[in-house]
């Protein structure tokens, strides 16, 4: 098996099961021009983060790392109208082509886009005190894992689902010989999982063209103490 077969395979999926798409074509184009790095989920991956929050009908999805809004746009077009993705980046630059990307698929009045370290804005949507989130996608910088899945929890309810992409990294979560601050942020992360009675969780090991990854499944059973 390798990276040009999974790739194959992606594009086989994608030419038989999304049709080309002008907005999100046109996002990834613009992704690129603005020299974006190619880390969006793929179109299987997004569309399958628009079933997850067409399936449990959700109504407020919380996305932390926006990057170009790829994804943002997938979840966005899953809400009702009166339905909102409060999405964070860090990055003013990435922020300024998602803006864009957003607009231009017509998604401005469902998007609200936070700039700066998720860590600070994160705190600020809290103290708004807004409903909760019905579905939460954690895919910034792995080594905050453990603290956006503590941010998380406060900001879902029993039956919110919280998805986490980049799980696996090539398999370098059970690698000895690896040990960044990012692997071992995912690993805390599982650790937290095991131990929290609160919730229940499931990991998928995924290749694609993206590579060797995966993505871990969060269900909030119930209330936190
Ligand atoms: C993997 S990309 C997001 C991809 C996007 N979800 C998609 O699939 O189209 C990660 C993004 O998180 C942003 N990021 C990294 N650290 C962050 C932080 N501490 N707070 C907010 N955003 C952060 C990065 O700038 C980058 O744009």
């Amino acid at each position: 098996m390798s990276q040009e077969l999974w790739s194959q395979v992606d594009s086989y999926i994608a030419e038989r099961l999304m049709p080309p798409d002008p907005a999100l074509d046109a996002a990834l184009a613009a992704n690129k021009a603005a020299g974006l790095p190619a880390i969006d989920v793929s179109p299987p991956q997004g569309k399958l983060l628009n079933f997850f929050a067409r399936m449990i009908g959700a109504r407020r999805v919380l996305e932390i790392g926006t990057l170009g809004g790829y994804s943002t746009i997938w979840l966005a077009r899953a809400l009702p109208p009166d339905g909102v993705v409060v999405t964070l980046e860090a990055l003013p630059a990435h922020a300024e082509t998602a803006r864009k990307n957003i607009e231009r698929a017509g998604l401005t009045a469902r998007v609200d886009l936070r700039v700066g370290p998720a860590l600070e804005t994160l705190p600020l949507l809290a103290s708004e005190g807004g409903a909760p989130f019905d579905l939460i996608f954690i895919d910034a910088d792995k080594r905050g894992n453990p603290d956006y899945l503590d941010w998380a929890k406060k900001l879902s309810r029993p039956g919110s689902l919280i998805v986490v992409d980049n799980v696996v990294r090539h398999g370098a979560l059970i690698d000895p010989a690896r040990d960044d601050a990012d692997i071992q942020g995912i690993r805390r992360f599982f650790d937290l999982l095991a131990e929290d009675p609160n919730l229940s969780a499931t990991a998928i090991q995924t290749v694609g063209s993206k590579g060797w990854d995966g993505f871990a499944l969060v269900l909030v059973e119930r209330e936190q103490e």
